[in-house]
């Protein structure tokens, strides 16, 4: 019989790691690309003001002072600072400590008393089982390893009622040139972060496998095509 106590006391370089630190592992491979561009996405504007403003105002009218939110995916925390004072509470989060650093110092220098941030990975439980009145995610779903996975656990987050709200780029719809030669060159050289190549009723389908109701599909991009699909989808009461 191996004796347990020298299993636990003689670290192998050869032990496997266990659940929790192989999900650390791969959310410390994700942040990688997002702490190293995230001064630059900071500073960078935004492509698209009208059509952002249009997804902003969207998102204020089905947030209430009554709710508690949790964002995904938060970047640097431009949208969570202007969306927590609709809130009771937004817990806004990124897999990328770097991303979040910088959101912090945006608080810390224009304070909204309901809003927090923290590193999470979006693979993984953020939240407890029904803590949030809604999940929302902008510009996340396709940068997800398991996009099933990811909605099951924002599913997870959510209250009975709550609201997923989610704008995400649909890679499928690009022109092929993009999607077939541009991304992969960038992605092999670094400067593109691995993405699901979905299209929005691939995406729907998704989020209604999860047993969700959808509620809502739309584009808000004021210029040219618009491969970014907002969606609400509803958890059944
Ligand atoms: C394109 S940016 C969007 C940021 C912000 N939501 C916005 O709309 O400006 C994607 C963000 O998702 C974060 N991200 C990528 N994969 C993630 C994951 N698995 N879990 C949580 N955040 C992730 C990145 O660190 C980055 O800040």
């Amino acid at each position: 019989m191996p004796n347990p106590s020298l299993h636990e006391t003689c670290a192998s370089p050869l032990r496997s790691l266990s659940p929790a630190d192989e999900l650390k592992g791969s959310a410390a491979r994700k942040a990688r690309f997002w702490d190293r561009i995230a001064v630059k996405y900071a500073a960078d504007p935004i492509a698209d003001m009208a059509g952002y403003e249009t997804t902003l105002r969207r998102v204020q009218a089905l947030l209430s002072s009554e709710q508690d939110v949790l964002e995904l995916g938060c970047g640097t925390g431009t949208t969570a600072l202007r969306l927590a004072p609709c809130t009771r509470r937004l817990l806004a989060t990124d897999v990328s400590a770097g991303m979040i650093a910088i959101a912090r110092e945006k608080l810390a220098a224009e304070p909204v008393p309901q809003l927090s941030f923290a590193v999470a990975d979006a693979d993984a439980p953020v939240a407890g089982q029904g803590e949030y009145d809604a999940v929302l995610a902008f510009n996340l779903l396709h940068l997800v390893t398991d996009l099933d996975r990811a909605l099951e656990l924002a599913m997870q987050a959510l209250r009975p009622g709550g609201l997923l709200i989610s704008k995400t780029a649909c890679i499928a719809e690009m022109n092929p040139l993009i999607r077939y030669v541009a991304l992969p060159v960038m992605q092999a050289i670094g400067k593109a972060p691995h993405a699901l190549r979905f299209d929005a009723d691939a995406l729907r389908s998704a989020i209604a496998r999860q047993g969700m109701d959808i509620v809502s599909v739309e584009r808000h991009g004021t210029r040219g095509k618009d491969f970014r699909v907002f969606i609400v989808a509803r958890k059944p009461a």
